[in-house]
């Protein structure tokens, strides 16, 4: 197939390339950049070492002289199978001859108007993408960009999962180019055949941004500029959650705070499934189960456990329900030929709010707002693909002037920022897990992978997952804890805790009809796995909220792969397995049953230490690693400080007097950042930012503010030994 329409590019200040059919317009997510230099139709622009050569209707692209992509004429892969093998246009009925006209059917049955293909080195790695499960890499995989809710299981087949992130990483001769293709319909990135990838859109405009770089944080970065970056989160929320679907009431969530302290496992917040809700009526609460919400929580809160809500966006079709009677009284839900459109989710028959409305997103921040007032602490926003029971909504239902299928992938975007905003303007950080979201949606919210299950395919899959996720500029996620569906086995909960100490969300929940997955329903040894890994996890908060801090301003994420600190070890490209969290510690998690014991590799171009110090290991090759139970494999660059809470600190409201820094042989140095982890109160400066250096272990704090003077006194922790740092007086 010929792409025989007119392209257009510019260069955007930040080092960004654009090459696009409409120079003009663009999706919602995107931040404007302003152009540098004029625009072409024709001839060449070279910008930040890329140089885009447009010629007739083709484009190429350049990196320091050498040929990284090549457009080139659509060609059908001989390995694949199409709906029928040759090129469709629905409307004239052309074929393969007819090669400028109409796009292609492919396998799934779907049309793709636009498609651009080109050509590539074999050799080249893709990544990014979002949570779609698999390898690291997505070599030899294809996508498709379509926000699904499908219960079967997340294999490595699947094309579709919750999340859209229509963007790519891609190792290609030693240098990291990003693409993002700005198109909410459904599309699709197909990596099949080597040598060669095709990008396709359902409708709407190809819109491609690049940037190239040798080192990949550089082209992250200028995609964050582009697509926004996570604000600064609750400190919290790196603590431990706990949920269920299935909870009957108050008296439920009372015996999870107590079970935990009974097993001497901290938690820091529980969350209400949709049993909470009065006929799953959105923002009511069932008065059987929670007779006094605002009491409960209060309760809640003085154990230090916080709740959160699910919030679900389908409203249920009821008169006299005044969530329904506002919304659809006021035109804020989606209609079909100028009616209110219908479909049915958990409530029965239900309307869809039309996010991208301002006054919908208004409306719906007060309900936001009521529940904040009756103290909850965060949501949780789920089906919001939007699923829907009575099969696909149609293509033209309209949200607010925009068709379904322009709107699909965004809807979770448009919720979350609706709910984001509302918690803004109460003054709190928002705190949004979502299942559904597109690119850019780490500007307002969090998320998790959906409906997983309780095997080790779930398990193994995850990493690569999240680091994927992170890859893509969302780099707060996680997974249930345990899996969602079906029975979880004591080894496989102690084994998943080990690894979610790393994950952004470390939140345990299960289905309804599966055995109860609260850690201390299980076996002593299980909880003693979970408690080690509850530990851990607390004594990294001000790590990880470091690097929370981090993403905000830089937009890198906590979960990285090996490539991404060491970019000429090309072997790290290859590894789905092992991550390393922050820039310090290198992760191998055990995700096979039996021993706790495996290969993991370490990285060329340093050191290592065992993260509770001991033998050196050099990079550059394989060893065998052991963990512990509820601790996963962990080592340390070397000269790298972990700041890490005292043991058995688990206040994540209030700050400890001391702080530690591990401190590893070798010379390095970190910064540090604490504020009150729940207000916006730094942006009036009452926060500290510490400059450590390490050398040896012989660490010297410096402030680089310091408005808060959070600590007392700093412990030093070192291979031969403890020693103290006074931090008052400063
Ligand atoms: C969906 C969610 C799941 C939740 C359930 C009931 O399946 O993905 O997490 O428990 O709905 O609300």
């Amino acid at each position: 197939m010929n792409t025989h329409r007119p392209f257009y590019a510019e260069a955007l200040q930040g080092g960004l390339v654009r090459l696009a059919e409409d120079l003009s317009s663009s999706s919602p997510v995107v931040n404007p950049l302003p152009r540098e230099g004029s625009p072409l139709s024709e001839g060449e622009l070279e910008h930040q070492g890329l140089r885009l050569v447009l010629k007739d209707g083709k484009a190429s692209f350049y990196y320091r002289g050498e040929a990284l992509l090549t457009e080139k004429d659509f060609a059908f892969d001989p390995l694949r199978t199409y709906v029928k093998d040759k090129i469709i246009d629905r409307e004239h009925g052309a074929t393969s001859s007819d090669l400028t006209a109409g796009g292609i059917t492919l396998d799934d049955g779907v049309s793709y108007q636009k498609v651009i293909a080109f050509a590539l080195d074999k050799e080249s790695e893709f990544f990014a993408l979002g949570d779609h499960v698999g390898p690291l890499s997505r070599r030899g995989y294809e996508f498709v960009n379509y926000n699904t809710d499908d219960p079967s299981d997340h294999t490595e087949n699947k094309k579709s999962l919750y999340k859209s992130f229509p963007f790519v990483l891609i190792s290609l001769k030693g240098h990291y180019l990003g693409i993002y293709l700005d198109n909410t319909y459904r599309t699709l990135f197909d990596f099949m055949e080597e040598g060669t990838m095709n990008l396709a859109a359902k409708k709407g405009n190809l819109d491609l941004y690049l940037s190239v770089d040798d080192d990949p944080k550089a082209v992250l970065y200028r995609f964050s500029q582009l697509l926004g970056r996570i604000p600064l989160i609750p400190r919290w929320a790196l603590g431990l959650e706990q949920t269920r679907w299935g909870y009957d009431g108050e008296k439920d969530l009372k015996a999870v705070v107590d079970g935990y302290k009974k097993a001497d496992i901290p938690l820091s917040a529980v969350l209400l499934d949709i049993d909470y809700m009065d006929g799953y009526r959105v923002f009511t609460f069932d008065k059987r189960r929670f007779p006094d919400p605002a009491r409960f929580m209060a309760d809640m809160k003085k154990e230090g456990v916080r709740v959160l809500t699910i919030v679900d966006p389908g409203v249920k079709v009821d008169p006299g329900y005044r969530v329904y009677d506002e919304l659809v009284g006021q035109g804020l839900v989606a209609t079909l030929d100028g009616k209110t459109y219908v479909n049915e989710v958990w409530p029965g028959e239900s309307v869809y709010p039309s996010f991208n409305d301002p006054s919908c997103a208004e409306t719906w921040g007060k309900y936001v707002d009521s529940f904040l007032k009756l103290g909850v602490s965060g949501f949780w926003n789920d089906m919001n693909e939007p699923a829907s029971f009575r099969g696909e909504l149609p293509p033209d239902v309209d949200f607010h002037g925009v068709s379904h299928e322009e709107m699909h992938n965004l809807y979770g975007y448009y919720m979350g920022k609706a709910t984001a905003e509302a918690m803004k303007k109460a003054g709190k950080r928002p705190f949004i897990i979502t299942r559904a979201t597109f690119m850019g949606g780490q500007r307002y919210m969090v998320g998790w992978t959906g409906d997983n299950h309780s095997t080790f395919d779930s398990l193994r899959l995850l990493p690569a997952q999240l680091m994927n996720l992170g890859l893509s500029l969302f780099p707060f996620a996680g997974a249930d804890v345990g899996g969602f569906g079906g029975d979880c086995t004591p080894e496989l909960l102690r084994k998943w805790a080990a690894l979610a100490v790393a994950c952004p969300l470390f939140r345990n929940h299960s289905a309804i009809n599966s055995k109860r997955q609260e850690p201390y329903f299980y076996d002593e040894r299980t909880k003693e796995a979970y408690r080690n890994a509850a530990k851990l996890r607390y004594r990294l908060v001000p790590y990880l909220y470091d690097y929370f801090f981090g993403a905000a301003i830089t937009g890198m994420p906590l979960l990285r792969p090996l490539f991404l600190e060491f970019p000429s070890d090309r072997l790290g490209e290859k590894i789905s397995d092992e991550f390393f969290i922050g820039n310090a510690i290198l992760a191998a998690p055990v995700l096979n049953p039996g021993p706790d014991v495996r290969s993991a590799y370490f990285p060329k171009g340093a050191s290592y230490y065992p993260f509770a110090f001991g033998k050196k290991i050099e990079g550059g090759h394989f060893e065998l690693v052991e963990g512990h139970p509820g601790e996963m494999p962990l080592f340390v660059r070397e000269g790298s400080v972990v700041v890490l809470y005292p043991e058995g600190y688990s206040d994540l409201d209030h700050n400890p007097e001391e702080i530690h820094f591990r401190a590893f042989p070798g010379q390095g140095k970190c910064r540090h950042y604490v504020d009150d982890g729940d207000s916006y109160l730094f942006e009036e400066g009452r926060y500290d930012l510490m400059e450590i250096t390490n050398d040896n272990g012989k660490v010297e704090v410096h402030y680089l503010h310091h408005g808060l003077g959070a600590y007392k006194k700093a412990i030093v922790e070192t291979m031969d030994g403890s020693y103290e740092i006074d931090l008052q007086n400063r």
